[in-house]
């Protein structure tokens, strides 16, 4: 560790997370699982470090029965067909047959014991995959764009970037103690792949004239985040060479991790710090680090608000296509996985993509081959051409497995998905994302209907319900949903739905999108 921890200066107003990562990185906890605690089971772990589990990458799942969920970083989406077969298998052999792609395009397994974790970071180890700092007050998985290398719409190809980022940061004592967790996200894309407002730091793709010459590079956006205080990322008057990006986010975490707030753990994220600070001491302070970076360039993203990439498209490769292929709310089983990655390995580039919005691509299909890859047994499945309320919606892990769920985002995801179906007939792409809590980690302030799991009292029994949200997108002029002044319990809500969904069909003027259409109407006026 080459720095000094400044604040030790007042250990007293520390809270306890804090007061516990003082005399023990959370790093050192993986080096305790694989010699003892996986040997001693979990009754051999120290109160304190259950807190430091979540650096290997690991969650205490509910109920607390001391099986956890794992989740292994996926650099920009893209997992190599090596990776994709050992993630198979540690699904397969030790998490009963499940997978869950994440928000964040991580793979995430549930039902894990401790005893086998170090058998699986020796695999993860031997393809280059780690769920180390997955979790826990450390930079996560760098997200970005899941098309990097093939895309159009890319100004180039930011996976060895990414690479770099993740590998520069992955187990660097310099960052293993942030005051909470640094979400990072790197996007060469026009289409806003990234979803730049909702990281910690977002580079986004930019040009500008330098010397007379057009450079390509970065815009910098700081101090997004989700969860029960959303904050849209603030935008840096800043143009960010390629090589310059790695400097700057060093620049960011030294900052976040010396004067980011260690008293009051739901104000840590950065974005707490910023919103005091101002955007310009922020870039003053960034300043001190990295000199002057040049004023910002043109930027190059277009309006959009979450890519869903289902179907076969064209890549920037001349007769290649990828395929975008629907994973209902992102739970597959080992076998299918394998199998696309087979096709993968077969028919394609050998390398499967994950999406924030819970999907796979399949990429680098000779495009004479697409018929018969498309013929395949598994699509009648998992679809390409997905049709279903379903395939618009995303939910978080929700009371299956997450200890701070109010409600089961899974199973109100497929009635809803279910009840509309049978009703409507919605022919353009509106997202509703579902988080069991205010935490968020669904998405559900940025999407077009966000739905949020709470409590209802009635007649002294306590219910599930739901909260509603309309009208967040990402994108210029990214916003929050406004909250409907409402609470409904499961069937309330799945009708109330539907009735919104209906409205917007039957009184949306020519291609309204669903946001605009909230914008200009009173949705409150639909549900009385
Ligand atoms: C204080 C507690 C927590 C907060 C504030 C929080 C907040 C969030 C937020 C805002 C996201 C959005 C993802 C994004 O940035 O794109 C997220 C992601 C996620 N959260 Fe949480 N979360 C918390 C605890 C948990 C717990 C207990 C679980 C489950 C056991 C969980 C599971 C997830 C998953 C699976 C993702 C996708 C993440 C990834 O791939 O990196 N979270 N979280
Ligand atoms: S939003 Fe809440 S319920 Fe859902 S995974 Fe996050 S913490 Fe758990």
């Amino acid at each position: 560790m080459a720095y000094d921890q400044v604040w030790r200066k007042d250990v007293e107003l520390l809270n306890n997370v804090e007061k516990i990562k003082l005399d023990r990185d959370g790093l050192e906890v993986i080096e305790a699982i694989i010699k003892k605690y996986s040997k001693y089971g979990f009754d051999s772990v120290p109160e304190e470090d259950r807190i430091l589990l979540k650096w290997a990458g690991i969650y205490e799942q509910k109920p607390k029965n001391g099986l956890f969920m794992l989740r292994v970083r996926i650099n920009t989406g893209k997992i190599n067909v090596s990776g994709a077969k050992v993630l198979s298998e540690i699904s397969q052999k030790y998490g009963r047959n499940f997978m869950k792609i994440t928000t964040r395009g991580a793979i995430q397994f549930y039902n894990i014991r401790l005893e086998d974790l170090p058998d699986i970071f020796n695999k993860l180890n031997s393809v280059h995959l780690a769920s180390y700092e997955a979790c826990g007050d450390c930079p996560r998985t760098v997200i970005g764009n899941p098309l990097a290398g093939i895309d159009k719409n890319e100004l180039f190809d930011t996976t060895e970037l990414v690479n770099k980022v993740n590998d520069f940061l992955l187990l660097n004592r310099d960052f293993s103690n942030l005051p909470r967790k640094l979400k990072i996200s790197i996007s060469a894309s026009t289409k806003n792949a990234g979803n730049s407002e909702i990281n910690d730091i977002s580079f986004t793709p930019a040009i500008k004239k330098i010397e007379g010459k057009e450079v390509i590079g970065f815009h910098l956006k700081v101090g997004g985040g989700l969860s029960t205080k959303p904050v849209i990322a603030k935008e840096i008057n800043a143009f960010i060479a390629v090589e310059q990006v790695q400097k700057v986010i060093e620049a960011v975490a030294t900052i976040f991790r010396d004067y980011g707030y260690r008293n009051n753990r739901n104000r840590a994220r950065l974005k707490f710090l910023i919103e005091d600070w101002g955007i310009e001491k922020f870039t003053e302070k960034l300043y001190e680090y990295t000199g002057v970076l040049p004023t910002k360039g043109i930027d190059k993203t277009e309006d959009c608000s979450y890519i869903n990439y289902y179907g076969v498209n064209p890549q920037k490769q001349k007769g290649k296509s990828y395929i975008g292929v629907h994973i209902p709310l992102g739970q597959m089983n080992s076998a299918d996985f394998n199998e696309l990655a087979q096709i993968s390995e077969e028919y394609g580039d050998g390398i499967l993509r994950t999406t924030s919005c819970q999907n796979i691509i399949i990429s680098g299909i000779k495009n004479d081959k697409l018929d018969e890859v498309l013929s395949k047994e598994i699509f009648k499945k998992l679809s390409y051409q997905p049709k279903t309320i379903l395939s618009r919606i995303v939910a978080c892990t929700g009371s299956k497995f997450c200890n701070l769920a109010l409600v089961d985002t899974q199973s109100i995801a497929l009635k809803l998905s279910k009840f509309i179906d049978e009703k409507l007939e919605v022919d353009v792409p509106i997202n509703i994302k579902i988080s069991g809590c205010p935490n968020s980690c669904g998405h559900t302030n940025t999407a077009d209907i966000g739905i949020r799991g709470s409590i209802i009292k009635q007649e002294g029994k306590r219910y599930e319900a739901f909260d509603v949200f309309l009208g967040g997108k990402l994108g210029q002029g990214a916003t929050f949903g406004q909250k409907l002044d409402l609470r409904l319990r499961e069937n309330e809500l799945i009708k109330a739905i539907a009735k919104i969904i209906e409205q917007y069909l039957a009184h949306r003027k020519d291609n309204e999108t669903f946001h605009n259409f909230i914008s200009r109407v009173d949705a409150r006026g639909f549900l009385t």
